[in-house]
C-alpha cells in the first residue's frame, strides 16, 4: 500500500477500528503459546478471537501455531471484515524457530557478528515459512548483573559487542527486503535499560544517570535502529521513577526525535496496564492515555487501547491525529512485509514443512554451537581428548529431551536436539567407550546417583562432568540470589573429584556462574551455555578436537555471587586495590579478589598465541586524525588457533571519570601452528568520546592507555598515546 492508500484506509476507519489496529493479542489457538506441551488443538477462545479479528478489534496475534492457524484467521478477516486489513502474525523467534541455535549470550561468545546474522537469517526463513511476519527479537539489553535471568537472551555486558550483535541480528531477520517471503520485521527490545533492574530482580525499577543510560544502555538499541529495525518493544521497568511505557522523553524525544525512528513501538505483554500497580496510572483508561501519549503505538495483550482509545479521543484527551499517526505506522509496517500485496504470502502449509530443519540449517546450528563454546581452563592440555579414551559422562545434563535448547524456545523441540550422550557416542564410535550416569538431578539428589557416578568414574580414564542450570533457571522472571551450581550437583562433583580421575567440566548455563570447589578446580572447563539443536555434536567436536574452541566470554565470571553487579568496564575508586589480594582500606570484599575468575573476553584455544609489542602510527594523534594500532600474534602451539584480539582503551584523566578499560573493537584471527599475523585497528576521535557533563558526547585531549589483549584482564600488547587538542 502506498502512503496515499494507507491514508485513504485511515479516513474510512471508525475510531474503534483504529484502536483495533493498535491492539495485539496472544493467539488463542491452543490457549496461547504453542509448544510441545501445548499442542495445536483449538480451544474455545479461538473462534471468539477470529470474530474479534473480523470485527476489527485486533491488528494481529502472536505466538500462535503456524500456517494452519494463520490461514484460518487471515481468510476470515479478508473475506468477512469491513476494512479487509490483513492481520499481522508475530512470534518470539528468539534463537531459532524449528532449528534452534545457541541462546543469544552463547552466540555472542563467538565474537562473530556475521554468524549471528546468518542464524537470524535462517530463523527468519523458517518462521516466515510458517506464517510469521514479525519477530520479537533481537533482545539487546546490556546485562551487568548475572542474577538477572534474561542475560541469556542478549549479548552480555559490553557496549560494543552489544551494538555489533544488535545490528547483525536485525540485518539477519529483515534480510534484503522486508517484502521477501523469507524476511521478518525485527523488534529491538526491551526499551530501555531492562537489564539494569535493581539487584538483578526481573522487572525491578532501574535508577540510572542519563549519562550511563546514554553511554552504556541505550547504544545497542540505537545500533539496532540504525540497522533498520522496523519495530521497538518498550520495557516493563521504570527508569528513575518513570515507567518506560509512560516515558515520553525516552520514546518520543530520544527514540523518535534524536534517533529518527520511523517504525512503531509495541508495549511488552500488559506492560502498559502494569503502570497501575506501579503507581503511575490510576486505572486502565489512565494507563492507555499515558502510554499512548508517551509514544507506545501498539498495546500488547492488555486490551487497554481497544477499550479506551476511542473514548479518550471523544473526550478530547488524546488527539485523533495522533491515533492516525500510530495506525499509519502500523499499516506501513504491514505494507512493508507485503501483506497488502498478498495477505497470504507467508501462509503456505507446504512451504512450512519444506523449510523446517533443512540440512543447511542443521549444519549452521552445529557451526554456531561450536563457535559459542568457551574453553576457560585447560590445565596440562587435558583437552582435546583422544577418541579412544574410556569416558564416564556424568551429570544431570546427560538427560535427553530436556534443557538442551534453552529458554525462550516457542517452536523448537528438545526431543529433536542432539543430546550429549548421542554426540559423544558418535565421536568415539569404534574407538573408545562411554558410560553415561546422571548422578543427580538439577537441584535434587538422585537416589543412589552419587554411588553410581563414582563407580563409573573409577572405571574411566577421564570424567566429563555435565552440570549447570536447567532451562527454567534462566530466562524471564528467573532471577537468582546465588549464581552457583545447585548443591545437589556440587555434591556430585565433589564425590566424583575424590576418585582422583581427571575431570572436564561441561557447563550448561544461561548466565555467568560463580564456580566452586571441585567444579572450579577441575583441570578443564567448557562453558557451553544452551547450544540448541546440535548441542551434543558441537560439544563433542570441541572435546575431541575436530574443531578448536574459539569462543570468548561476553560476560565476566566472578568469584562470588555477592560481587554482582560485576563487569570489567567499571570505574576505579580513589582507593582502588591493586590487582591481587585485598589490602586494608582499599576497595575490596573481605572474602574475595576483585579480579574476575574468568574475565570478559577470556577464552583459550588449542594453540598457544603470543602477543608481540604494540605499535602505534603516532604517539600523538591529531584532533581530526586517525591512529593505527597494531601488534603481531604468533601461534607457538602445535595446533591451529582462532584468536580474538580485543582493543581496549583507558582515558587517564577526564572531566567525567572513565572506566578502567573499554573495548573499542575486536578481530577474529585464524592462526595455523607457527603462523604470525599482524592485527591492525584504526581509532578516530569518535572512539574516544564519552558523555560529558551536559549529557552530550564529547572528546577531550589528553593521554590514553591502549591494549590489544586476549581479555579485559590480560596485558597483551600495551601502549599509550595522546590525543592532541583541536
Ligand atoms: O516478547 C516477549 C517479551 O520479551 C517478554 N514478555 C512477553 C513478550 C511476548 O511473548
Amino acid at each position: 500500500a502506498t502512503r496515499a492508500s494507507i491514508d485513504e484506509l485511515i479516513k474510512r476507519m471508525t475510531l474503534e477500528e483504529k484502536a483495533g489496529q493498535l491492539t495485539l493479542m496472544a493467539s488463542a489457538w491452543g490457549g496461547g503459546i504453542a509448544t510441545a506441551l501445548n499442542p495445536p488443538t483449538e480451544n474455545q477462545g479461538f473462534p471468539k478471537q477470529i470474530e474479534d479479528a473480523v470485527q476489527g478489534k485486533l491488528t494481529g496475534v502472536f505466538n500462535g501455531n503456524g500456517a494452519a492457524m494463520a490461514l484460518q484467521m487471515q481468510r476470515a478477516v479478508m473475506s468477512r471484515s469491513r476494512m479487509k486489513i490483513p492481520l499481522i502474525f508475530a512470534a518470539d523467534v528468539i534463537h531459532g524457530h524449528r532449528t534452534i541455535f545457541p541462546v543469544g549470550v552463547g552466540e555472542a561468545a563467538s565474537f562473530e557478528p556475521s554468524l549471528a546474522e546468518r542464524t537470524a537469517r535462517v530463523a527468519a526463513f523458517e518462521a516466515a515459512g510458517s506464517g510469521i511476519d514479525w519477530t520479537f527479537a533481537p533482545m539487546v539489553d546490556i546485562s551487568r548483573d548475572q542474577r538477572w535471568g534474561r542475560t541469556m537472551e542478549g549479548s552480555g555486558e559490553d557496549v560494543i559487542l552489544g551494538m555489533i550483535f544488535a545490528a547483525a541480528r536485525v540485518k539477519g531477520f529483515q534480510g534484503r527486503s522486508l517484502a521477501d517471503d523469507d524476511c521478518l520485521l525485527a523488534t529491538i527490545k526491551h526499551f530501555a535499560a531492562y537489564g539494569a533492574a535493581e539487584s538483578g530482580l526481573d522487572y525491578n525499577p532501574v535508577d540510572l544517570s542519563e549519562r550511563t543510560l546514554r553511554e552504556v544502555y541505550l547504544r545497542p538499541y540505537k545500533a539496532g535502529i540504525d540497522a533498520g529495525a522496523a519495530t521497538v518493544m518498550s520495557s516493563f521497568n521504570e527508569i528513575s521513577g518513570i515507567p518506560a511505557n509512560g516515558n515520553h522523553w525516552l520514546q518520543t524525544e530520544v527514540l523518535r526525535g534524536e534517533w529518527g525512528f520511523k517504525g512503531f513501538i509495541v508495549s511488552d505483554y500488559t506492560g502498559d496496564e502494569e503502570m497501575i500497580v506501579a503507581g503511575y496510572a490510576a486505572d486502565r483508561r489512565d494507563a492507555a492515555r499515558i502510554a499512548f501519549l508517551a509514544g507506545v503505538d501498539m498495546s500488547m495483550q492488555s486490551g487497554v487501547y481497544a477499550e479506551h482509545l476511542p473514548g479518550l479521543v471523544r473526550d478530547g484527551l488524546v488527539p485523533e491525529a495522533k491515533v492516525d499517526e500510530s495506525v499509519r505506522r502500523v499499516l506501513a509496517a504491514k505494507s512493508a512485509v507485503g501483506l497488502f500485496d498478498d495477505p497470504f504470502r507467508r501462509i503456505d502449509l507446504q512451504r512450512e514443512k519444506a523449510r523446517s530443519r533443512l540440512p543447511n540449517a542443521i549444519a549452521l546450528a552445529r557451526e554456531s554451537a561450536q563457535k559459542s563454546i568457551v574453553m576457560v581452563k585447560n590445565e596440562g592440555n587435558l583437552l582435546p581428548l583422544s577418541p579412544s579414551a574410556k569416558i564416564a559422562l556424568i551429570g544431570p545434563m546427560v538427560r535427553s529431551g530436556a534443557d538442551i535448547n534453552g529458554p525462550w524456545v516457542v517452536y523448537g523441540d528438545n526431543a529433536q536436539a542432539v543430546d550429549l550422550p548421542a554426540g559423544i557416542r558418535e565421536a568415539v564410535k569404534g574407538k573408545g567407550s562411554v558410560t553415561v550416569t546422571q548422578g543427580s538431578g538439577i537441584d535434587q539428589p538422585l537416589n543412589g546417583g552419587i554411588a553410581a557416578a563414582v563407580a563409573a568414574a573409577r572405571k574411566a580414564d577421564v570424567v566429563l562432568l555435565a552440570v549447570g542450570e536447567s532451562e527454567r533457571m534462566s530466562g524471564e522472571a528467573q532471577s537468582r540470589t546465588d549464581i552457583t551450581i545447585p548443591p545437589a550437583q556440587q555434591e556430585l562433583a565433589e564425590a566424583v573429584a575424590r576418585t582422583g580421575k581427571p575431570i572436564v567440566v561441561i557447563l550448561r548455563n544461561g548466565r555467568a556462574l560463580a564456580l566452586k570447589g571441585a567444579i572450579k578446580n577441575a583441570p578443564a572447563i567448557l562453558v557451553t551455555w544452551f547450544l540448541g539443536s546440535e548441542s551434543g555434536h558441537a560439544t563433542a567436536d570441541i572435546l575431541f578436537g575436530k574443531v578448536g574452541p574459539s569462543g570468548r566470554l561476553p560476560i565476566s565470571f566472578p568469584h562470588e555471587s555477592g560481587q554482582q553487579p560485576y563487569y570489567y568496564a567499571h570505574k576505579a575508586t580513589g582507593r582502588a586495590n591493586p590487582p591481587g589480594p585485598p589490602q586494608e582500606y582499599k576497595t575490596h570484599f573481605r572474602e574475595t579478589l576483585n579480579e574476575a575468575l574468568y574475565p570478559f573476553g577470556h577464552g583459550l584455544t588449542y594453540g598457544v598465541v603470543v602477543y608481540g609489542s604494540l605499535a602505534l602510527s603516532t604517539p600523538r594523534m591529531g584532533w581530526d586524525d586517525k591512529l593505527t594500532i597494531s601488534t603481531t600474534l604468533t601461534n607457538r602451539g602445535k595446533r591451529a588457533a582462532t584468536e580474538v584480539a580485543q582493543l581496549y582503551i583507558h582515558d587517564r584523566v577526564a572531566s567525567i571519570t572513565r572506566p578502567v578499560r573499554e573495548m573499542r573493537a575486536f578481530q577474529k584471527v585464524d592462526l595455523a601452528p607457527g603462523e604470525s599475523k599482524t592485527v591492525r585497528f584504526v581509532l578516530s576521535r569518535r572512539d574516544l568520546e564519552f558523555v560529558g557533563v551536559n549529557n552530550r558526547w564529547i572528546a577531550e585531549p589528553g593521554a590514553f592507555d591502549v591494549w590489544i589483549a586476549p581479555s579485559a584482564q590480560a596485558e597483551g600488547a600495551r601502549g599509550s598515546f595522546v590525543l592532541a587538542a583541536a
